[in-house]
């Protein structure tokens, strides 16, 4: 799976995907806003699919915008039903640390046969319980859980040995990223996927040394033609 892009930009997207660099697309509220989707609900279904067209068959999240548990169980039923390559992004539990979360993801995953992304976990515990209960994916945030002082690649690969061990069908999604680096190291660690910024990717591909390397070749291959 390796890399996804964490973006809404319907530009991004389909510049990355034409390129064959992306693997699928995250998403959460937060990113939208920003990214100024308008029109409501209506309006995210919109971008939704547009998003899911240009990628199918490859895997879009999307996040329900509620705590409710009958409201994130009939929003996830809406969702997914835009596109088949929709998944469902829940939170592993709400705002005041309500816990009945794990009860709406058992419930889409066994009863609803929709795939979620159990997402904002910053603990190996918290995405090996979000496994149990069967989630496809389970999202770890590594840029927060470094901030907090703990080492997101030593919780990624014991994220990664525990569903290894118990054979946990879920895909661990790190998100959350910072730096160009961690794209790769948290792939190192144990990750199934990476989700990063547009730009964050960029950063991978250009290279100020292969820059004057091929300012170099293009000057001398212009010599050489005369
Ligand atoms: C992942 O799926 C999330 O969209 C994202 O990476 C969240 O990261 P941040 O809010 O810490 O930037």
């Amino acid at each position: 799976m390796a890399i996804f892009i964490d973006t809404g930009k319907i530009e991004d997207i389909k510049e990355f995907h034409r390129m064959g660099i992306i693997r699928g697309v995250t998403t959460n509220p937060t990113i939208l806003l920003k990214e100024g989707v308008t029109g409501g609900w209506d309006g995210i279904k919109e971008r939704m699919t547009e998003i899911a067209a240009i990628i199918n068959p490859l895997p879009l999240s999307v996040e329900v915008t509620t705590n409710d548990p009958d409201g994130m169980i009939a929003e996830a039923k809406e969702l997914s039903a835009l596109a088949d390559n929709i998944n469902i992004k829940i939170t592993i539990h709400g705002p005041e640390g309500e816990i009945e979360n794990l009860q709406v993801i058992h419930e889409l995953e066994n009863v609803h046969d929709i795939r979620v992304n159990v997402t904002a976990m910053m603990s190996a515990q918290q995405c090996f319980l979000a496994a149990m209960a069967g989630a496809s994916y389970v999202s770890i945030f590594g840029g927060r859980v470094n901030n907090m002082g703990y080492d997101s690649c030593d919780e990624i690969a014991r994220l990664r040995r525990l569903l290894d061990k118990f054979e946990l069908k879920s895909e661990i999604i790190v998100g959350s990223t910072r730096e160009v680096l961690n794209i790769i190291e948290w792939l190192d660690s144990g990750a199934h996927i990476v989700t990063a910024t547009p730009s964050l990717i960029k950063g991978m591909i250009v290279h100020p040394y292969t820059k004057e390397t091929v300012q170099m070749f293009l000057r001398d291959g212009a010599k050489l033609r005369k």
